[in-house]
């Protein structure tokens, strides 16, 4: 195998002949005419002319190569007590009669299909199922509330969603169905049907014409084979935060990631066929997308879908336990799944309750990975602790220490090397167009074309494609993070460049919340910021001010602020701090100085900027923190 400085380098001077190697791993039922098709940078295509459906290089194809018997999936719940295992026999039946039961509905190839479901099996076999028949799924976040559900809705205008009743989070249950009827009914665009999932903790009631119950849906046709598609019809739509409270409808085509996906399991993760992989997040995001559904089936290794938490499920040594009872040998997660676990139990001590000699490697992402929970964990499982780098945008990592290379040596805070098929370079922010020095930082940019699997546009939107990514730095595509690469070459992700903050791994704009906040009708003006949290990595808090005359109390308003963005936005923006203050500190142009306020909340130093309106504000901003418990130390 040739060595990672190698394929790096042919990946980026023979694009054609890296890529079409990695292709010969993925079954075809037309071979494609060209590799790459850039002629209309920066829409790239890949694999043009070419066939396939990823269905069945997920699931039929390891049947007929003698992986029917080895499990494709399985299920484990804490939350309900399940475990259900299913072969690779097993889950295609499933999903091809439920793709024939979809089929049944009308559903076919080009269709859009939202799935807003929790993490149980069905939520893996209804994407799979619209793969099958060619139709392109939009996945939602179970944690999103109605209004966040209708605008995707109406962007991706599906002809059925399929739905689970209701999720189960720990201490509650999630309804997710009268969620659902709320955004059909605040949606301009109606779906035709709806296929609900009936979990036995909350039954939902179903609207007569509309809704069909999932086990008639299924069992009512016949197992239906595999469309093939075309390498760059899209495979489906995931949404993520821009900047705005308008979410980006994510494009992934087919054939692009099918090859990048398999290709990623052995040199990214070093994986083989048969092999027990987690990916402990949610299908709602792209790593579940990614590395719970696809990957580990397009590379016939079998794939971990747990519906749980980390710590309360039903307590910090879950992920131990997993991966001891179905012999897990790599698991990706994000930084503060392991910063729970490690307040849970800071010892570690539960780990040595279980049998952990299967398991090989740790992989973080979503969020920075901060060198204490690095170290915590490397110390606690004694296995390599690999931080690694990518968006929702790139769908597979953009940044990693490829393991299947072999593992280099680690540098705290950094994801290590570009991948192949990155060319991964540090822009000056100031001019958009000059390359930083080594160690000095700027936007972290990727030089085009993207490889196979990234994102081709952004769904109906080529115009909001070039304006977020490619026109900015021309030539490149901006990441939106900023960061540098220091003298060996590693990469360091410190920051975004925009309004996007992480929390819990989960990305959230607070351009989004504050358009929440500036709906309440006594707020004047607002800022949302990120500020630095032991958990979480980032808690998101406002500051409003409010119209004159408004003479409730500023306590009763923030109440409502906080249950505001928990109805438009939902329970996972974990909003839950505001403050009224008299005035935002701003430019003299008027721009409000948000950087700032974040450092006060944070304690970290800052220079008051020349521009400022009147400094006297920041004192405020400092006693309006304050009474919120911030700084925090
Ligand atoms: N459906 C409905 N509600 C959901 C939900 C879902 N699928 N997922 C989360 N929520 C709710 C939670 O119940 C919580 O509500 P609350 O404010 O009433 O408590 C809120 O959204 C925030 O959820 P979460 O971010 O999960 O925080 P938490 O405090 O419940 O748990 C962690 C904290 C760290 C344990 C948790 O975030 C975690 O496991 N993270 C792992 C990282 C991860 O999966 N990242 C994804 C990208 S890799
Ligand atoms: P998402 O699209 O939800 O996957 O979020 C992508 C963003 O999460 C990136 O643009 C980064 O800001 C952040 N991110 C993901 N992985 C890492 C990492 N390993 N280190 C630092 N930030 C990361």
């Amino acid at each position: 195998m040739p060595t990672y400085e190698e394929d790096y380098a042919r990946s980026l001077s023979d694009p054609e002949g890296f890529w079409g190697q990695a292709a010969e791993e993925i079954s075809w039922s037309r071979k494609w005419d060209r590799v790459l098709n850039n002629d209309n940078a920066p829409f790239t295509r890949w694999f043009e002319g070419a066939e396939l459906n990823t269905c069945y290089n997920c699931l039929d194809r390891h049947v007929e190569n003698g992986r029917a018997d080895q499990y494709a999936l399985i299920y484990d719940s804490p939350v309900t007590g399940q475990v259900k295992k299913f072969t690779y026999a097993e889950l295609t039946e499933l999903v091809a009669r439920f793709a024939g039961g979809l089929a049944k509905l009308g559903i076919s190839k080009g269709d859009r299909v939202i799935i807003y479901m929790p993490m149980v099996p069905e939520a893996a076999i209804a994407m799979l199922a619209c793969a099958r028949l060619g139709a392109i799924h939009s996945v939602v976040f179970g944690g999103f509330a109605a209004s966040e559900l209708a605008t995707r809705i109406d962007d991706a205008k599906p002809v059925a969603i399929i739905a689970g009743s209701c999720g189960l989070e720990p201490g509650r249950i999630v309804e997710y169905k009268p969620l659902l009827d709320k955004a059909i009914e605040l949606a301009t665009h109606k779906p035709k049907n709806c296929v609900i999932l009936q979990r036995e903790q909350a039954k939902a009631a179903l609207v007569g014409g509309r809704d069909h119950d999932w086990q008639e849906v299924a069992s009512s046709s016949d197992p239906v084979g595999c469309v093939n598609v075309a390498a760059t019809d899209p495979l489906y739509v995931l949404y993520t935060s821009g900047t705005t409270g308008v979410p980006k409808g994510v494009v992934r085509d087919n054939g692009g990631h099918a090859v990048a996906l398999k290709w990623s399991m052995k040199h990214v993760y070093d994986v083989d066929p048969g092999d027990v992989f987690w990916a402990a997040s949610d299908v709602g995001w792209v790593v579940g997308h990614s590395y719970i559904v696809y990957a580990p089936l397009l590379h016939g290794a079998t794939t971990i879908l747990f519906e749980g938490k980390p710590v309360g499920t039903p307590d910090a040594g879950t992920f131990w336990r997993v991966i001891q009872d179905h012999n897990v040998s790599v698991l990706f997660t994000a930084p503060t799944a392991f910063r729970a676990i490690k307040q849970q139990d800071p010892r570690g001590e539960l780990v040595g309750n279980y049998d952990l000699s299967h398991f090989k490697t740790l992989f973080l992402a979503g969020e920075r990975a901060d060198p204490d929970t690095i170290v915590w964990a490397q110390d606690t499982l004694k296995v390599p602790v690999l931080d690694h780098w990518w968006q929702t945008e790139t769908g597979w990592p953009m940044g990693a220490n490829c393991a299947g290379y072999g593992i280099k040596p680690v540098k705290l805070g950094s994801p290590t090397h570009a991948v192949a098929g990155y060319d991964i370079r540090i822009i000056d922010e100031a001019d958009g167009a000059t390359e930083m020095p080594a160690g000095e930082i700027g936007s972290i940019a990727v030089k085009l074309p993207l490889p196979p699997g990234a994102l081709p546009t952004l769904w109906q939107n080529d115009e909001g494609f070039l304006k977020s990514y490619m026109s900015d730095i021309p030539g490149y595509y901006k990441t939106g993070d900023a960061g540098f690469i220091d003298e060996d070459g590693y990469l360091f992700i410190m920051a975004r460049t925009d309004d996007i903050i992480n929390v819990a791994g989960h990305r959230l704009s607070t351009g989004g919340m504050e358009e929440v906040l500036a709906g309440h009708p006594d707020v004047a003006e607002c800022a949302v910021i990120g500020v630095s949290d032991k958990l979480k990595g980032q808690l998101p808090v406002g500051f409003v001010v409010l119209n004159a005359g408004v003479s409730r109390s500023d306590a009763d308003i923030c109440k409502e602020l906080v249950q505001l963005v928990r109805e438009k936005i939902g329970p996972v923006a974990a909003f839950k701090e505001a403050a009224v203050v008299k005035r935002l500190p701003k430019t003299r142009s008027g721009k409000i100085l948000r950087g700032i306020m974040r450092k006060i909340a944070d304690n970290e130093p800052y220079r008051e900027p020349a521009t400022i309106d009147d400094p006297a504000i920041l004192g405020e901003i400092t006693e309006a923190l304050s009474t919120i418990g911030y700084p925090k130390s």
